[in-house]
């Protein structure tokens, strides 16, 4: 099979897209023909050595996908040669066929296509568990969903749309504001152009926004916070613009706010059953329609490199997914 192999850490240009041997399941693993994989910002930091877990090189990228059964190891249940599944991979999923073990796949819902399947699981499972476990979000409650129209961020709108708040899109680009409006904006706040705090107060007409979704940190998050409301959440997704913030203290003070982590893969790990919850509930809002999951850019495999760059050049926007023809 073929496989994007990372050698070393540092520049993700020296990924190589190179033929090695097929993986065999052990006990309790199944392999998959991988038909899609899920391309997000954390691969990206991953194979500069940028990101919080550091696997031995070489090692084949990729922490989720969808595709079809192709054999069982030994002692597998509940799964046959031939099924559709979902599989969170950690690594390994940027290949033609990765090994996984049986228990954290999730069969492809019937009317699910693979490419939508295989990016489901990283942007929606973080998106949900911080919007429902984290910041105990409430129907007509105001999100400001900064980097609305990136592959977590997009997955907020449409999930806090879904859970009936007012979602406040926030974002660098007309283009990407209007793709935030089609999936369940309401208010659209451009923070290149615009005070992101006196937007913010503006959107939620004086009183300061309920959540603050923030996937980006750098330059964004303290005017954010500055806007936040009475009881606020504030929810630390991640660091795209590269710097993490330092904040002063007295603003969650004044606000009697919460600044609330979240970190979705640990989380998923320490309590399995509720990670399996949720993602039957967004099985079904996808059902429902009241989520679209859109795939913005297919790329096939071999062109993996097109995807990185997209991420890295901030100009991705949705979901991002590799397939294999
Ligand atoms: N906590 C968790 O459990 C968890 C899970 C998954 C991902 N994450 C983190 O969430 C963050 C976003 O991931 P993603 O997959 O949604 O990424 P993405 O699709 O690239 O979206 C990131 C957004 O950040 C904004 N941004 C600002 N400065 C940027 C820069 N210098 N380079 C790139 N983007 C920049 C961009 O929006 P604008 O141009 O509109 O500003 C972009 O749309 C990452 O830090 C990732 O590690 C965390």
């Amino acid at each position: 099979m073929k496989a994007v192999i990372c050698k070393e850490y540092g520049d993700y240009h020296n990924l190589a897209f190179e033929e090695m041997d097929d993986p065999t399941p052990g006990p309790g693993q199944v392999c998959i023909d991988v038909r899609a994989a899920g391309l997000n910002f954390p691969d990206l930091l991953l194979v500069q050595g940028l990101y919080q877990m550091k696997p031995p090189t070489p090692f084949v990228p990729g922490a989720e996908c969808a595709g079809v059964i192709s054999a069982l190891g030994e002692g597998v249940s509940g799964f046959a040669v031939g099924d559709r599944v979902i599989a969170y991979t950690m690594n390994g999923a940027f290949a033609q066929k990765v090994v996984v073990a049986a228990q954290s796949l999730a069969r492809l819902p019937e009317g699910m296509d693979f490419d939508v399947g295989a990016g489901i699981t990283t942007t929606y499972a973080t998106s949900y568990y911080a919007l429902k476990q984290r910041a105990n979000l409430q129907q007509s409650e105001s999100l400001a969903v900064l980097g609305a129209a990136g592959g977590v961020g997009l997955a907020a709108v449409e999930l806090g749309a879904a859970m009936g708040a007012k979602v406040i899109a926030c974002a660098s680009t007309q283009e990407k504001l209007d793709l935030t409006k089609a999936h369940g904006a309401t208010s659209l706040i451009n923070y290149e152009k615009d005070e992101l705090k006196a937007a913010l107060k503006e959107a939620t007409g004086g009183k300061g926004a309920d959540v603050i979704y923030d996937p980006v940190g750098g330059k964004y998050a303290e005017p954010a916070l500055r806007a936040i409301g009475w009881n606020g959440r504030y929810l630390v997704i991640g660091f795209a613009a590269g710097d993490i913030p330092k904040i002063p203290l007295n603003l969650v003070l004044l606000k009697t706010a919460s600044i609330v982590g979240v970190f979705w893969g640990a989380w998923a790990m320490r309590d399995p059953k509720a990670h399996a919850q949720n993602m039957a509930e967004i099985f079904d809002f996808y059902a429902q329609g009241k989520i679209k999951a859109t795939v913005t850019k297919r790329y096939e495999m071999q062109d993996f490199m097109g995807g990185f760059d997209a991420l890295a050049k901030r100009e991705a926007k949705g979901k991002l997914v590799l397939v294999s023809s």
